[in-house]
């Protein structure tokens, strides 16, 4: 293993260490710098200097989230975004843990069979690259909301690095002009799609500058307006436009009543820390807390870290857990989810008695086994701050890109997040997950979520944020950080490095990473009837993460994709 340092940009003070370990083919450096009065790590190094450069002139964690919220949307277009939604998971200086929910809402005109035919099944493809697989997006909203009520700079403040990157353009890091290439051709289906993300039809290349001025002149307006900006006049206008364009739901109406809400926090315990995690309508608060309580019993440490008595293990909570998730989860606006019971580590003693240590528990029949046709199409953030602050936001357009389609002269993609409803009971979604009548579609309704933002308390200060993008694999690939660094007691950067499994009750399968399981571990899981143990056709997760560590920070990207940790 080699360590280097490299100061990045000739004013940029910060110092990052850069380790270049050993890592699986397509993997990048992992970044992970060490600072006493901030640290940020995301998926963009554009925008995580963004929040970096904001706490250093006096800005707050939050104010720094908010920015790097909005610098996302510019840099990181398969999943930052004006168009979509996601949760914020905040600690205040003032001590409060507090949970933003900025969730898509299904349109007004939504309807619970809107994605099936005739006969009732369901029409491939319409939930997901259409203009009525849109929802009304939150981000805007959620952002600016975490602002007002939790920040300290200016809304013009926040913004100006995110207009200044869009307006001036950047050189396209080599990962994204790749992403542009390979999505080309359903880009070209749509102009405003085509405008954005090819350079006259062609592909862009690496290292070109990239320039976004219908974005840049939106997040101008948002600048000007504040939410006004967007839900209203010249952005709503264009957005409601576009939706005639394509048969799409979404009404001025659905825009000028989106609110985002503030919810209690699922608070929960493991061994001697406090976890808090987002609540419905994401069901990865309360899934990470049912499997921790699972978990708890037993002991994890060192030694036992990939072995396969562990994974059996945790495979086994994962199955019960996202079962309960099919059945009981969804938008607590509209469906009773019964949060309490869930989170009561007696029912994860009793839902566990069944736990048998030396096979694997008969899943239902095997669902369709569909898997996400991409990773890194979500993506998440954390940020802190030696005043306390510490923020944990996932956001996302659901799948790359979203729907593909640009609002043509607002400059962004829209989400096709109504694709994480359960457009029809037992049908899996792109990742593989059903559901039933708790997610079923339901005008202003609010599609369940595996977002996992996490925040981790000790005493009364923030210790770790972390959580991630991948669908399904959210929520195990958080549960794994908090075990790696909790119970095999790893450093972070090991603990997000290190590579993943997952399972979630349906199709009953164990996906791996490279390096997760060896011959003999799979041979013993095979023995105790975990019949398909099969290698991840994707990389599993990507958990930008901060730790509090020595009176100061360590934040650290995760290397399976191209992020950006710093600190000062
Ligand atoms: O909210 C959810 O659970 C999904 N829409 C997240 C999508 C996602 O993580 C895609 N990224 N890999």
């Amino acid at each position: 293993m080699s360590k280097h340092f490299v100061s990045i940009g000739q004013n940029f003070k910060a110092y990052l260490l850069v380790f270049i370990i050993s890592l699986p083919a397509g993997a990048w450096a992992q970044t992970v710098a060490e600072g006493k009065q901030g640290a940020v790590a995301s998926r963009s190094m554009l925008a995580s200097q963004v929040g970096l450069e904001i706490m250093k002139s006096g800005g707050s964690a939050v104010d720094a989230a908010v920015a790097v919220g909005f610098a996302l949307a510019v840099t990181y277009p398969s999943a930052g975004n004006l168009g979509g939604g996601g949760f914020m998971m905040l600690h205040t200086e003032a001590g409060d843990v507090l949970a933003l929910d900025f969730r898509e809402t299904a349109p007004e005109l939504a309807s619970k069979n809107m994605f099936l035919d005739d006969a009732g099944s369901v029409v491939k493809g319409l939930s997901i690259e259409t203009h009525m697989a849109a929802g009304v997006p939150g981000s805007v909203a959620g952002l600016l909301e975490a602002l007002e009520k939790h920040g300290t700079l200016s809304r013009q403040q926040v913004l100006a690095p995110a207009i200044k990157l869009a307006e001036e353009g950047f050189p396209l890091p080599g990962d994204i002009a790749a992403q542009f290439s390979r999505h080309q051709k359903q880009f070209k289906k749509h102009p405003a799609s085509a405008r954005s993300f090819l350079n006259q039809n062609k592909t862009y290349q690496a290292g070109e500058i990239w320039k976004q001025a219908d974005l840049a002149n939106t997040l101008k307006l948002i600048a000007l307006h504040g939410r006004d900006g967007f839900y209203k006049g010249k952005v709503a206008e264009l957005i409601v436009a576009e939706m005639d364009r394509g048969n799409g739901r979404i009404s001025h109406k659905d825009l000028s009543g989106y609110e985002p809400v503030w919810r209690e926090p699922i608070r929960g315990t493991y061994r001697s820390f406090d976890i808090w995690g987002m609540p419905p309508p994401s069901s990865g608060g309360i899934l990470v807390q049912q499997m921790l309580n699972m978990l708890e019993p037993y002991i994890l440490d060192k030694s036992r870290r990939n072995r396969e008595e562990t994974i059996h293990l945790m495979v086994e909570a994962e199955r019960r857990a996202y079962a309960d998730r099919a059945e009981y989860l969804g938008d607590p606006d509209h469906y009773p989810v019964p949060v309490k019971k869930l989170l009561d580590k007696a029912y994860a003693k009793q839902r566990f008695s069944d736990f048998n240590v030396q096979h694997a528990s008969d899943s239902e029949a095997i669902g369709p086994g569909k898997w996400p046709e991409e990773s890194s199409e979500t993506t998440h953030y954390s940020v802190m701050d030696a005043k306390g602050n510490a923020v944990s936001v996932t956001t996302t357009l659901n799948t790359a890109y979203g729907n593909k389609i640009v609002v043509a002269g607002a400059g962004f993609l829209l989400n096709n997040e109504m694709d994480d409803f359960s457009i029809k009971s037992g049908f899996a979604n792109t990742y593989g997950l059903v559901g039933n009548e708790a997610n079923a579609i339901a005008p202003n309704k609010r599609m369940l979520s595996s977002m996992s933002p996490t925040i981790v308390t000790l005493g009364d200060k923030p210790l770790l944020i972390t959580g991630s993008p991948g669908g399904s694999t959210i929520i195990t690939t958080t549960l794994q950080v908090l075990v790696n660094v909790f119970d095999h007691h790893m450093t972070l950067a090991s603990a997000v490095k290190s590579p993943r499994f997952h399972h979630q009750w349906k199709p009953n399968k164990i996906f791996y990473e490279p390096g997760a399981l060896n011959e003999a571990e799979i041979s013993a899981l095979k023995n105790k009837k975990h019949v398909e143990i099969v290698p991840s056709p994707w990389k599993i997760g990507d958990a930008n993460s901060v730790i509090r560590r020595n009176k100061g920070f360590i934040s650290v990207s995760d290397p399976r994709n191209m992020g950006g940790a710093l600190a000062y």
